[in-house]
């Protein structure tokens, strides 16, 4: 892989050893890709924030990187807390894990990520424009900006994520390039979605189907909300590793199938019924009651937060139920001025910040059963929990219906 002269002393050792082992990373990373060199971002997003997911070694990787000088040379936010930063405690977080959480979170702050927390940073301030190359890792924000906004990023991992961020590059290399952007296998949605949790479920059929690398193009699909295409997007990194999908006469790199396949004939072809999506639903649904109701994964929209709103006026949260939804601080901050938080909270739900369902110790917080309306989430319940905690996937009305009385 060329390196620049800069980057050569960097790999030295010149600019000290945090330096010198992100580059060695990058590098390696480069190499083994056959990356030609490595190009310049402004932005990246940094995974392996939860302790819940990354435990003790992340911890002290974190707050040894921080005891140094450096820092990071992009904008770079955090991914996913094990919890609300602020209101841990009304979340029943235990005492040992929220200390541990905050050294984490103060640490990449030090290294200057800031402490966000949030899974869809492009809707916090971090989002990137078309065709511009950013270093993201979590893998339902990678899908949304490849896919939707049109951006460039391979899917990082947190630590490569982190170099990058401090190097200020990433490897040209994947996703960064025309040709691996183009489409692979021709999707064809053979019935109509008509709830969200339905684009969730046919994500998480595609993501399942197909193999590692590959990007499937859906046609077929009339209309999405950007909130929809988020939860499909999520739900086929979580069952597969898709990190990039187009939309036919959607997304902006799919205005039509000549330039969605990039001029090529698609590998095969994958036909999605109703069954299939049934076939999800009841794959990812226990026939349990849930103990707690969790919306938010990825982390909800002002417009998903205003549905949810829609839904629950009037309504009242049982007592036998707790009713959990996760968003981003901004998010927050605009759903609040609009009134939805405080419509959501009088009818005994919640709001949290900065973590979700998934990356949050739920199982020690006591719950036994969750019903979310993300195929991801549900899939991920179960195995984060080492199955303390069922799941289950219904849409959002249901959801609600299903945690509150009229
Ligand atoms: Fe985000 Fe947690 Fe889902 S990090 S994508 S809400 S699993």
């Amino acid at each position: 892989m060329f390196l620049s002269k800069e980057e050569e002393k960097i790999l030295d050792g010149e600019k000290g050893w945090i330096l010198e082992r992100a580059m060695r990373l990058l590098t390696t990373i480069g190499d083994l890709n056959n990356a030609e060199r490595l190009v310049p971002i402004k932005r990246s997003q940094v995974a392996g924030v939860s302790y819940k997911t990354v435990g003790d070694p992340t911890l002290h990787l974190v707050e040894e990187l921080a005891r140094e000088t450096v820092r990071v040379r992009t904008k770079a936010t955090q991914n996913p807390a094990g919890m609300d930063l602020k209101r841990w405690r009304e979340m029943g977080v235990p005492e040992g894990f929220a200390e541990k959480q905050l050294r984490i979170c103060r640490a990449y702050e030090k290294l200057g990520v800031e402490a966000l927390c949030t899974c869809t940073p492009y809707l916090s301030g971090n989002r990137p424009e078309f065709g511009e190359v950013v270093g993201f890792s979590e893998s339902s924000a990678v899908a949304f900006v490849n896919s939707v906004v049109g951006a460039r990023t391979n899917r990082h991992g947190g630590l490569d994520a982190l170099s990058a961020a401090l190097i200020g590059k990433v490897p040209l290399m994947g996703y960064l390039l025309d040709e691996n952007r183009t489409g692979d296998v021709h999707v064809k949605v053979c019935f109509k979605p008509r709830k969200e949790t339905d684009y969730s479920a046919l994500g998480y059929y595609v993501g399942k189907e197909i193999e590692t690398s590959e990007v499937p193009v859906y046609d077929g699909i009339k209309d999405a909300s950007s909130d929809e295409l988020k939860l499909l997007g999520a739900a086929s990194a979580a069952s597969g590793s898709v990190a990039l999908f187009h939309v036919l006469g959607l997304t902006p790199e799919a205005r039509n199938i000549r330039r969605a396949f990039g001029g090529k004939k698609p590998k095969y072809k994958l036909e999605v019924a109703r069954e299939e999506i049934r076939s999800v639903y009841d794959e990812l649904s226990t026939r349990e009651n849930p103990d707690l109701v969790a919306i938010g994964c990825p982390h909800s929209s002002v417009q998903e937060l205003k549905k949810i709103a829609e839904l629950i006026s009037g309504r009242k949260v049982k007592r036998s139920i707790k009713l959990w939804v996760f968003t981003s601080p901004k998010v927050f901050e605009e759903a609040e001025k609009s009134g939805y938080i405080s419509i959501i909270r009088s009818a005994g739900g919640d709001v949290f910040l900065n973590t979700c369902m998934v990356v949050a110790p739920i199982e020690e917080i006591g719950f036994r059963c969750v019903y979310t309306n993300s195929a991801k989430a549900a899939f991920y319940i179960p195995r984060m929990t080492k199955n303390r905690c069922k799941s289950g996937i219904a849409p959002l009305r249901t959801c609600i219906e299903m945690c509150t009385t009229s």
